[in-house]
């Protein structure tokens, strides 16, 4: 009898995980995706928001450990303004800031998009484009 708990344990543990993360997917679809999509931009000319790679590359490079990471972008999403943001001063020009999505999304509900975005964004493979303009020939 015993032998077939640790099994059934781990598969029910992991499928908590995994439904966590999905969970948290399912909520970034449903309240930020129509303004920031998940994939590499083929029309730039038609985005309306930053796309998440290029987004969690910034917030990353300003905050370094997910707790911080998480911690801003909770406050930023509720709370935007210029002078908190992290991307570069040419998408503040070109999009304006982020409207807070205040009553769109709750602070649960963020610190699961949040820790969703940081373990999957950018993508390993992910370059940006001033990264490539800047990478050193060695
Ligand atoms: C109505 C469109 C829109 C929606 C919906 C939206 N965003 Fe944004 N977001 C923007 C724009 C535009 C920017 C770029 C300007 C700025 O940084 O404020 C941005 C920037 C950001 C940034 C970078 C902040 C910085 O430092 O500049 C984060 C993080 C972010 N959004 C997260 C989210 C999350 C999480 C959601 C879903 C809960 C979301 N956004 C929903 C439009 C949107």
């Amino acid at each position: 009898m015993k032998k077939f708990l640790l099994p059934l344990l781990s598969t029910f543990v992991l499928g908590t995980v995994l439904q966590a993360a999905t969970e948290a997917e399912t909520l970034f679809d449903n309240k930020c995706s129509m303004c920031h999509i998940k994939t590499k931009p083929q029309d730039m000319s038609a985005l309306v928001a930053p796309p998440l790679m290029g987004v969690m590359r910034h917030v990353k490079m300003s905050y370094p450990t997910k707790e911080s990471a998480q911690k801003f972008m909770v406050d930023y999403v509720l709370n935007p303004s210029k002078d908190k943001a992290v991307c570069m001063p040419r998408k503040i020009a070109r999009f304006g800031v982020m409207p807070s999505q205040k009553g769109n999304v709750t602070k649960e509900e963020l610190e699961k998009i949040t820790s969703w975005m940081y373990e999957n964004f950018p993508p390993a493979n992910f370059r940006g484009q001033g990264m490539m303009r800047n990478k050193p020939t060695r």
